[in-house]
């Protein structure tokens, strides 16, 4: 897989649902539950993140899903690109990007949301080939106007911002010309997984996927 063929793939995961789900599962029965009340509410791309010691069991689970796209977070090494993609990963998004992880996820032909923060860590990635990127962290690193600001000298970056984005501020984002879709955890709360109220969090999902651009 090249970067541009990785960033057309990326892109068509942004095309499923404006928000993207950042999910961390702790409890691997509640995968299966989580995916389907996700999708229902009209998420489609879930990205499992690998932090726990079930999340590669989950993502095994929740590929299982009919109408779901799911993906693997947290990317941080070549090792953790294999694991994904043997897992059943459709797509992987990782905080930042070493030359590493982005030659692993090119040669498993794993399609990478990979993360930037500055200008020139746009740059560094655009100048491979990569003009979809994750803006992270969104909030902390400059939020809206920071994204508003890189639109002017790097138009043809489309970017999905995640990193304390929320009900309250995503509509900001996705009117942004850049922002292709926006990634949060809010959709998957950790207190309605433990209790299993899977509706209330389709109801989360469907406000999310309602979310103007
Ligand atoms: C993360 O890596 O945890 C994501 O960026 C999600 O951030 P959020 O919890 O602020 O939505």
């Amino acid at each position: 897989m090249t970067p541009e063929e990785s960033s057309r793939a990326a892109e068509r995961i942004c095309d499923l649902a404006v928000i993207v789900p950042v999910i961390t599962v702790d409890e691997l029965s509640h995968a299966q539950p989580l995916a389907r009340a996700l999708v229902k509410g009209g998420l489609k791309a879930l990205e499992v993140t690998l932090r726990t010691p079930v999340a590669l069991d989950a993502i095994r689970e929740m590929a299982t899903v009919e109408g779901g796209v799911v993906g693997a977070g947290t990317l941080l090494t070549p090792k953790d690109v294999h694991d994904a993609v043997e897992a059943g990963a459709k797509f992987g998004v990782s905080p930042g990007a070493t030359d590493r992880l982005l030659d692993a996820a090119l040669e498993a032909g794993l399609p990478m949301l990979p993360g930037a923060a500055t200008p020139s860590e746009v740059m560094r990635l655009l100048e491979k080939g990569y003009r979809v990127q994750k803006f992270f962290p969104a909030e902390a690193a400059g939020g809206v106007p920071m994204l508003k600001s890189m639109g002017g000298p790097l138009p043809q970056v489309g970017f999905c911002p995640t990193g304390g984005i929320g009900p309250d501020n995503a509509s900001r984002y996705l009117t942004l010309p850049n922002v292709l879709c926006a990634g949060g955890s809010w959709v998957a709360p950790k207190h309605l997984m433990a209790k299993g109220d899977w509706a209330a969090i389709t109801a989360l999902a469907k406000a999310a996927a309602s979310i103007e651009r």
